[in-house]
């Protein structure tokens, strides 16, 4: 017997994990039953990581030998750097960084083994090699040679290091490793659900993540921290921000970085991030990007009391710390590759096909006429 249809599967229970809890009514996200507050204070993102493919934070052995797994998985095989060669200079890193796990998929050393075992191999050397993957790639489609990652730094400055040669700011580290711990997961969201569905098939990891890429790509998902930027880059001042929200408003546009389908009360990431955004404008001299959103923020909570989400803050805090804005979603999924596949082994684990039922609301009875006669 089907259940009533709810557009967009909305308060639909879709499934059952155990990886992380969405509290809308107490503004609360909960990883593994560690709150994110306590994580961003106490964890850094490669611990989180952990967390989230192995089920429990990692012990200091643990951490040692996790680490060094990923320093040795970073870099990536030269095919997939002279496949980012083949791609025109336009080319978003979104749709390159697809076809590359795409390739990865097919020149995975354990490609023919899909037990849980590889399947979490596969998904940590999918998240060591994110940043060059990123980073790297990027810069081959900027014209630019690909840098080497240094084996001494961790994997948040690691990426900082393949994005400018240097070693960025304490600061950058500390709001960078907070964003990325935030990305990281967040339930049956649409790129999730896309990847699980994938592998409910019995298709491998890198298809889910494949699909989950093409999944996280659009504005009304990941591609909003990127719709953001350009937002308030095209507002420019403060003084323009509540006209150019309110006109935006009357032609029916949605304001990039606002709403969210569980969070009717406010998002807490953005909540977080945002104070972490303040802090680098007011260290770097520059509190424009703060003052403008401050603006939107407030005229969209007036008018259609909406709440900024976790894409708005970032966006800020990612053009504050220099990083180019066609990076913005790839390095969400720099982040949520951990979620990701932390859920397609769930799936694997006790699986059954995703596969709803549809309504039909098309015509009936109709008959063929022969191909001549239809005009
Ligand atoms: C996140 C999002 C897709 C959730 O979608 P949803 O749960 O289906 O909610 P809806 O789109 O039905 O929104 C409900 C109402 O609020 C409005 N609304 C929602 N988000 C809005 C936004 N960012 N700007 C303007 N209006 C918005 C909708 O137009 C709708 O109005 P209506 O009832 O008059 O038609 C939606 O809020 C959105 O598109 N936000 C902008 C993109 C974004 O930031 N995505 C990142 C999500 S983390």
């Amino acid at each position: 017997m089907a259940t009533p249809y709810s557009p967009g599967l909305e308060g639909v229970t879709a499934g059952i994990s155990a990886i992380s809890e969405v509290d809308a009514e107490r503004n609360a996200l909960i990883y593994r039953g560690y709150d994110i507050h306590d994580l961003v204070e106490h964890c850094t993102f490669e611990e989180v990581a952990y967390l989230l493919l192995y089920g429990e934070l990692p012990t200091t052995r643990e951490y040692a030998a996790f680490r060094q797994t990923v320093v040795e998985n970073r870099n990536v095989p030269e095919a997939v750097l002279a496949l980012y060669r083949q791609f025109p200079p336009d080319t978003h890193p979104m749709d390159a960084l697809r076809a590359a796990v795409a390739l990865l998929a097919i020149l995975d050393p354990d490609r023919h083994d899909h037990s849980h075992e590889a399947n979490r191999r596969k998904a940590v050397r999918l998240f060591a090699q994110m940043p060059v993957l990123v980073v790297n790639g990027y810069r081959i489609l900027q014209g630019q040679e690909p840098i080497t990652p240094d084996p001494e730094r961790d994997h948040n400055a690691s990426f900082f290091y393949l994005l400018t040669g240097q070693s960025p700011p304490d600061l950058f580290l500390r709001v960078f490793n907070v964003t990325q711990i935030l990305y990281a997961e967040h339930g049956f969201n649409a790129s999730t659900f896309a990847a699980r569905v994938t592998v409910s098939t019995l298709s491998d990891l890198h298809s889910g993540v494949v699909s989950a890429i093409g999944t996280l790509k659009g504005p009304l998902h990941g591609g909003a921290n990127e719709a953001a930027m350009a937002m308030l880059l095209e507002i420019g001042q403060a003084s323009r921000a509540a006209e150019w929200v309110h006109s935006a408003l009357a032609q029916k546009r949605k304001i990039m970085g606002f709403g969210h389908r569980e969070y009717k009360r406010g998002d807490e990431r953005a909540r977080i991030v945002k104070r972490y955004a303040t802090e680098l404008g007011e260290a770097l001299g520059d509190t424009r990007w703060a003052e403008i959103s401050q603006v939107v923020e407030d005229v969209m909570l007036q008018t259609r009391r909406l709440y900024p989400n976790l894409d708005f803050p970032v966006a800020s805090a990612y053009y504050l710390m220099g990083i180019p804005v066609p990076l913005y979603t790839p390095i969400f999924v720099m982040s949520r590759i951990t979620g990701w596949c932390a859920h397609i082994m769930e799936q694997l684990e006790n699986n059954r096909i995703i596969r709803p039922h549809s309504e039909y609301n098309g015509p009936r009875g109709r008959k063929v006429l022969p191909l001549a006669s239809r005009t």
